[in-house]
């Protein structure tokens, strides 16, 4: 009898005990939501300058065009003393560049588009983008943390730039919480400490966490510590943004169709010799829309890896998105997705094909997406190769 009350005090004293926990628990999580919220505000503030002049896209996005001497990028510490590059002082020879200034640009002299950045920007940007890191570090960690990729990547090496012609799909059904993106990864430190691991990143994504819709942007992405900090597009200050009528987080309109017409994007990255800044040109007339400044890194000297290719993320328990094209490697020109035109800059400062035995070919689930490097230089489309796949892999 005595055991038992003792048994049912103590029980009555764990149930309260138990309680006091939990209302404790919802408290301190909700006032650090309270303060979390604060601090999202206060970065919004940063990020996103007065503008000289706003603008809705047909999606609903804002676009503000901010005078390029006042944008974001100088809010970042490292680049206190920075001054603004308005041009490259050097670029890979042979690479065709026309200037950004046209009679008809969206935004006014002295301004660049810049998208403005939302709360769930900085909410949704943060939780994914631990997610779709470089593959490299997925690979020696060996965990499915649900992230697949299909890329070509160089052997370690010295390496100046990158460029390639990236044919562009959409998939609107992409879900909130998946991501698929399709890029060129310039990667510092490759092969040293994780920690060390410097990365400049750019092509086209669907990434609905930070974009709010399922339609396909302009992606950047850097990192100067393995991906600990750095960011998408505009959600951290660092990348300068310099063009008036497209820039980081930009939609991109103009999709290919699944056995009809093809449309791409080019996308370069290079060092600028003289000044170490790391520019990003974008289009056919491969205009500049910015650069990634030297003071953001620690270990960008040089690239010492390059990859090509495309990563999805999706969580447990949901089927794995579309890359590429959304459909098999072997399904041929205008169905299947290509890199075109894939090159590299050496340290004389000149673009040049990969050779076979310099690049070798990566996918973790092949079944799912794949990659096939077709080498074949030469015009109109030289060193090539297809990937992706439809997706549908559930953990
Ligand atoms: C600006 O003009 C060029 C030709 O001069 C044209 O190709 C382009 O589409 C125009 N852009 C806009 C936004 O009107
Ligand atoms: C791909 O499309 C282009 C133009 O739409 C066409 O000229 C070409 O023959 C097509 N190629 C194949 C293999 O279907």
């Amino acid at each position: 009898m005595a055991l038992a009350l003792g048994k049912s005090i103590s029980l009555f004293f764990l149930i309260i005990f138990l309680l006091d926990v939990r209302a404790k628990g919802v408290e301190s999580r909700w006032s650090m939501e309270g303060e979390e919220d604060l601090e999202l505000e206060k970065q919004l503030k940063m990020l996103n300058k007065p503008p000289v002049k706003s603008f809705q896209s047909k999606s609903g996005h804002i676009y503000d065009c901010i005078d390029i001497y006042k944008q974001p990028a100088f809010d970042n510490p490292l680049l206190k003393d920075h001054k603004l590059q308005m041009w490259p002082s050097s670029f890979p020879k042979g690479m065709p560049i026309y200037s950004n200034l046209r009679q008809n640009s969206t935004c006014p002299l002295g301004t660049a588009l810049i998208r403005r950045t939302t709360k769930n920007d900085l909410i949704y940007g943060k939780t994914l983008q631990n997610h779709v890191k470089s593959h490299g570090i997925n690979l020696k960690s060996g965990i499915d943390d649900g992230s697949h990729y299909a890329v070509m990547k160089t052997n370690v090496g010295e390496y100046y730039g990158a460029s390639a012609k990236l044919i562009v799909y959409g998939f609107p059904l992409v879900k909130l919480d998946q991501v698929t993106i399709s890029q060129i990864w310039v990667i510092g430190g490759a092969g040293g400490p994780e920690d060390k691991i410097n990365t400049v990143q750019a092509g086209w994504h669907v990434y609905p966490a930070i974009n709010g819709d399922s339609l396909t942007h302009l992606s950047t992405f850097w990192t100067a510590d393995g991906y600990k900090t750095g960011c998408f597009n505009f959600n951290c200050p660092g990348f300068v943004a310099l063009s008036p009528d497209f820039g980081p987080g930009s939609e991109i309109t103009e999709l290919s169709v699944y056995g009809g017409i093809q449309k791409s994007i080019e996308i370069s990255i290079f060092k600028d010799q003289e000044t170490g800044n790391w520019w990003l040109t974008y289009g056919h007339e491969r205009s500049f829309v910015g650069y990634w400044p030297k003071e953001l890194f620690n270990n960008l000297e040089k690239a010492t890896e390059v990859d090509y290719g495309g990563t999805v993320y999706s969580p447990f328990n949901e089927p794995s998105p579309p890359m590429g094209s959304g459909h098999r490697i072997d399904e041929g020109r205008n169905k299947t997705c290509y890199f075109l035109n894939v090159q590299l800059v050496n340290e004389r400062n000149e673009l040049y094909d990969p050779k076979d035995n310099n690049v070798h070919l990566y996918a973790d689930i092949i079944e799912y997406y794949d990659i096939y490097y077709e080498y074949e230089s030469g015009p109109p489309d030289g060193c090539q190769f297809s990937y992706g796949g439809p997706g549908g892999y559930t953990r």
